[in-house]
């Protein structure tokens, strides 16, 4: 059997850094390459420069390395991908089948393909959304993400690849600035807060959408990759919760510790791509099947958020 030997496409976003860490703390640094077509720094060797649509050298690295699982990161999300609709497709679509066709010609171990709520639609029931519904996206990058998880499905049913995938809600996290997405101002009004700033807010005040910590959307990865195959019954993606919140809510939740901050709204395109998600997410499938459980909540979540920021913008 081969040793375990992990490819991150996409490593310089949001999820892909600290998943590498988390990954290498896990199985070694060594055991972990991570690619991506921003620049790759030094210390985050071993890496690889890859542009995902380059599938010729994509299949050279995953021989060279002698590859066995792949976390399929790297995409454009959806506030991005409306200014260039045909190459998010590209991307997003064509990336995916190159590493669904490679896994299966290399026959690896596991793919991991990250979808998320943005593959909800108006025909989507919005409150306490079940894990199988009418899905009519709106934006490419939701369009990319839903056939993503039908080709997952047909990967897994075809040809026996055995590949996972997961619908994030938003992702909050302190490591990175997020950028493209439309929950991504949950991250930035921290930044604003911490930096004694007002903070203007492009989504409206009641925009409830599902959210979660970066700590659980990581772990919740590495679980549901190391679960049982047969404990594995969704081949597209699994639903996951774990918090759902406005913008209102969140700006209360800062003014506990920063009692001065201002919040206004002024509301852009992408408050038409946040009303077209659903507000809270029925996850019971990935609960049931491999026992997923968040940890943090809107608080608890604030609370470190401000408390590891603090610390970055070396702030007592
Ligand atoms: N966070 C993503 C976005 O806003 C949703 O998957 O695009």
């Amino acid at each position: 059997m081969k040793s375990k030997k992990i490819l991150i496409t996409g490593a310089n976003g949001q999820l892909g850094r600290v998943l590498a860490e988390e990954l290498r703390n896990k199985y070694g640094r060594e055991a972990v390459l991570v690619s991506d077509i921003q620049k790759i720094t030094e210390d985050q060797a071993p890496f690889e420069f890859l542009d995902i649509l380059n599938t010729v050298r994509l299949k050279e690295i995953i021989g060279d390395h002698q590859i066995t699982e792949i976390y399929h990161l790297a995409a454009i999300l959806s506030a991005g991908g409306e200014y260039n609709p045909l190459k998010t497709w590209n991307i997003n679509l064509n990336g995916l089948i190159s590493i669904l066709e490679l896994a299966r010609e290399f026959s690896l171990d596991k793919v991991f393909f990250p979808s998320t709520i943005a593959v909800f639609g108006k025909t989507t029931p919005r409150e306490n959304t079940p894990q199988d519904v009418p899905l009519l996206p709106t934006t490419v990058y939701g369009i990319s993400k839903t056939t993503g998880e039908l080709w997952c499905n047909y990967y897994h049913k075809r040809y026996g690849v055995d590949v996972r995938s997961l619908r994030y809600p938003g992702i909050i996290s302190y490591q990175s600035i997020p950028s493209g997405g439309t929950t991504d101002y949950a991250v930035e009004i921290f930044h604003a807060a911490i930096k004694g700033e007002m903070y203007k807010c492009f989504l409206k005040e009641q925009t409830r959408l599902p959210m979660m910590y970066i700590d659980d959307a990581i772990r919740g990865t590495i679980e549901l990759m190391e679960a049982d195959a047969k404990a594995i019954n969704v081949r597209y993606g699994y639903n996951l919760a774990a918090m759902s919140f406005t913008p209102e809510e969140i700006y209360h939740s800062i003014l506990n510790y920063y009692p001065d901050f201002k919040i206004e709204y002024e509301p852009d395109f992408r408050q038409e791509i946040a009303s077209s998600w659903t507000e809270s997410i029925d996850d019971s499938a990935a609960r049931n099947d491999w026992g997923w459980k968040e940890n943090y909540d809107l608080e608890s979540m604030v609370q470190i958020m401000i408390e590891e920021l603090r610390k970055q913008y070396q702030i007592q």
